[in-house]
């Protein structure tokens, strides 16, 4: 059986003394969880990349670290962009195309394709997000999560008969991609999307800023 991917976003979230909190609740929780078969990913704000990869190492817990977005361009002159190779030093993955991204800066589908192009000349692990079944995944992208805007934060997640119907849209097309469900995952709805046979895990935002929320997320 492949792993399941339980991915925490934790978008413009938490400081270093959040990320410390965090990270001892972590580690005192972990060993009570049958880790067999899953896969944790972290995906903190660049700032605390650094310190959650000190973090793992200390406390030598399964856990993998993921950047929320990565710069389109390569090294160069583009003031505040963090580029591929840099998050490599600290990520295994990238997420690219959240829709945030595309809502509040405008990233539009060109500017994904250079960002997934970028990453994957790095050799990061990209997670694409898509908004839908009709949403273009790049080449290079080993992970797709399908998160519907409407689901996003709201409360209102998608019904798992339509996230299983676009699946299996975009396995259509893209039969080699892990798929992952986002949208108000959180412990009462996550157990809805366990059923559905393509599905390999879940990009959680709120529900994933308190360790112990997070970690029973893992028990389904
Ligand atoms: P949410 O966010 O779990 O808070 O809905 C998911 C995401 O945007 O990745």
């Amino acid at each position: 059986m492949d792993d399941m991917f339980y991915i925490a976003n934790w978008k413009s979230h938490k400081t270093e003394k959040e990320g410390e909190i965090f990270f001892d609740k972590l580690n005192s929780k972990i060993k009570e969880i049958d880790l067999s078969n899953k896969k944790i990913i972290i995906a903190p704000p660049f700032t605390l990349l650094g310190f959650c990869k000190r973090a793992i190492n200390t406390h030598m817990i399964p856990v993998s670290l993921s950047g929320q977005n990565v710069s389109p361009f390569p090294e160069g002159a583009y003031t505040g962009e963090i580029n591929a190779i840099q998050l490599k030093e600290f990520a295994e993955y990238v997420i690219i195309g959240h829709s945030e991204r595309r809502k509040y800066f405008h990233e539009e589908s060109n500017v994904i394709e250079n960002k997934v192009r970028e990453a994957n000349e790095a050799g990061l692990k990209i997670i694409q997000c898509i908004q839908d079944e009709n949403d273009l995944v790049f080449r290079g992208v080993g992970i797709v999560a399908y998160e519907p805007p409407s689901a996003i934060g709201s409360g209102n997640p998608d019904d798992p008969e339509h996230v299983s119907y676009v699946f299996d849209k975009v396995m259509k097309s893209y039969p080699d991609v892990k798929l992952l469900y986002g949208g108000s995952v959180n412990s009462d709805t996550i157990k809805n999307y366990l059923s559905i046979k393509t599905l390999s895990g879940f990009l959680i935002g709120g529900a994933s800023l308190e360790a112990e929320t997070f970690l029973g997320l893992l028990n389904g």
